[in-house]
């Protein structure tokens, strides 16, 4: 059996289905394109036939990403399997990934299908997948609650058909380290022609398991690929996060001994990257990427930390991408200063005017702000990066009075496709009179669905990073805005919410 543990990672597919985190071609492109810095194997870039907008952000991912292969989602028909052939056309690896569900709750309630016929799909899209590529996923969705005898039935099919891959999903987040391991042990041991695939593990966070039993599928079951996505984004409590799936396997190779090809130092630029473009904000308690990750706050562990770092250390900050020395960058920095902070950040900017549009931006923050960390940095290169050419408003200024025993009042200023407006309104707060102050002006008629505001670096020094979620005839979307002052990213972030809700990027979920 290989030591090499493959990474799959699911971002762009599985992790867009969480509410309001559709991305368009570009962000798709640019995410993908730090998977690929990343060094993950395999990026699943989307479900080309759920629309026209997924279908172009795989063909886009394919044309562009050289070193990971690119994969689309398709579901057990030749329709599905055609398109995602075709958007893979320009890849220089591709992997088709074909799925059906096999529990018995799903074929008969949701596909209202027999076994019989759900075994005859399977089989006849992976020989037909396999006419058109010749690496071939095989899933049997909500696999983990499906009959033992019948999944056997079905696995060995598909891989007699020409599966490559075969993935076991646990779908619904229902199950237990040890029990999965066991399970996908089984699988590999009663199926005759199980040798003949790479077994992979999919597991979402219902539970907050996910990382425990794709590591147990891992070690316990054998299996050789981990799909994941990063920051576990992903539908309800999420999928199983690379970051941490990452760092288990490298961090404790005594035990898994396993290979894993990712450079970690490129993954919290990764996580800013996700976080920033989806507005799913990242936990400070969270594993590897959290602000507080690498934080010793108590004197024991700061003294401990001082004389010998593996004491309390089990990993290095530098490794994941954090600076040992957080404080970077000030006023009086340089352009190529800057650059460098950028390079050792693990971003690469696309092109020199993206570098000058990044720097003007820093300056303007560094005769705000005086201590600039890389956290801020990350978020002033992530803000660049989402703010889109055809976007329909702009931030420009806002004036707020609030005192206490008075209604606070806010005016703000933006632009209206170029032109700039006035609007004004008194609130509950600063930051509702300043959302209502736009909204007075374009009565979007939007609900906000989700509203939150986090500290980028720890202080009231730092800058604000908010999220704000928007639902509107049936589309949800978050904005994510960040500035010194919380009421002015609040702004923004909204303004960010109103263009995605305006935008005629097509931002279709590509549903599984
Ligand atoms: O969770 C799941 O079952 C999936 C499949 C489509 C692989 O995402
Ligand atoms: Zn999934």
């Amino acid at each position: 059996m290989s030591d090499r543990l493959i990474i799959f990672d699911t971002t762009l597919r599985d992790g867009e289905q969480s509410p309001g985190a559709s991305m368009t071609r570009d962000e798709k492109l640019r995410i993908a394109r730090q998977l690929e810095r990343l060094k993950v194997d395999v990026i699943e870039a989307g479900f080309a036939a759920s629309s026209n907008g997924d279908f172009e952000a795989v063909q886009a991912i394919a044309n562009a990403i050289k070193d990971s292969t690119v994969c689309s989602l398709a579901r057990a028909n030749d329709r599905d399997i055609s398109r995602s052939a075709e958007a893979l056309k320009g890849a220089r690896r591709a992997r088709i990934h074909t799925f059906i569900a096999t529990s018995n709750l799903h074929m008969e309630k949701k596909l209202r299908m027999s076994p019989d016929q759900v075994f005859e799909q399977a089989r006849q899209s992976v020989r037909f997948a396999r006419n058109l590529l010749d690496d071939i996923e095989f899933s049997p969705e909500d696999g983990y609650r499906s009959d033992m005898d019948f999944l056997c039935r079905v696995l060995e099919a598909v891989i007699h058909e020409g599966a490559t891959t075969i993935n076991v999903p646990d779908t619904v987040g229902y199950a237990i380290p040890e029990l999965y391991g066991e399970f996908i042990r089984s699988l590999r041991e009663r199926i005759p022609n199980s040798d003949k695939a790479i077994w992979s593990v999919h597991c979402h966070n219902d539970l907050g398991m996910a990382v425990a039993n794709s590591l147990a599928g891992v070690k316990i079951g054998g299996a050789r690929q981990v799909e994941c996505t990063i920051n576990g984004l992903g539908e309800r409590a999420g999928n199983c996060s690379l970051e941490e799936v990452v760092m288990a396997v490298k961090t404790r190779r005594d035990y898994f001994g396993l290979d894993c090809g990712v450079d970690a130092r490129h993954i919290l630029a990764a996580s800013r990257m996700v976080s920033q473009t989806t507005g799913f904000v990242v936990q400070p308690n969270k594993a590897v990427v959290g602000a507080n990750a690498f934080a010793h706050a108590s004197g024991i562990h700061q003294d401990g930390v001082l004389k010998a770092r593996d004491t309390y250390e089990i990993m290095r900050a530098e490794d994941v991408g954090w600076s040992a020395n957080k404080l970077v960058l000030g006023k009086l920095s340089g352009r190529n200063a800057f650059k460098q902070r950028l390079l050792d950040l693990g971003v690469e900017m696309e092109s020199e005017a993206d570098i000058n549009a990044a720097f003007a931006r820093f300056k303007e923050l560094a005769d705000r702000k005086s201590d600039i960390f890389d956290e801020d940095i990350l978020a002033l290169v992530s803000e660049e990066n989402t703010l889109q050419g055809d976007d329909a408003y702009g931030f420009v200024s806002l004036a707020q009075h609030s005192e206490t025993g008075e209604r606070p009042q806010a005016k703000v200023v933006f632009t209206v496709h170029g032109k700039e407006v006035h609007g004004q309104s008194d609130g509950n707060g600063p930051v509702d009179a300043s959302l209502k102050a736009i909204e007075s002006h374009v009565k979007s008629g939007a609900e906000m669905v989700l509203y939150s505001v986090n500290a980028i670096s720890g202080s009231t020094e730092s800058q604000g990073e908010v999220t704000v979620r928007l639902q509107n005839s049936g589309r949800v979307v978050n904005g994510v805005g960040s500035d010194p002052d919380i009421v002015v990213a609040s702004a923004k972030a909204y303004l960010s919410a109103l263009n995605k809700l305006q935008s005629k990027a097509d931002r279709v979920a590509a549903q599984g």
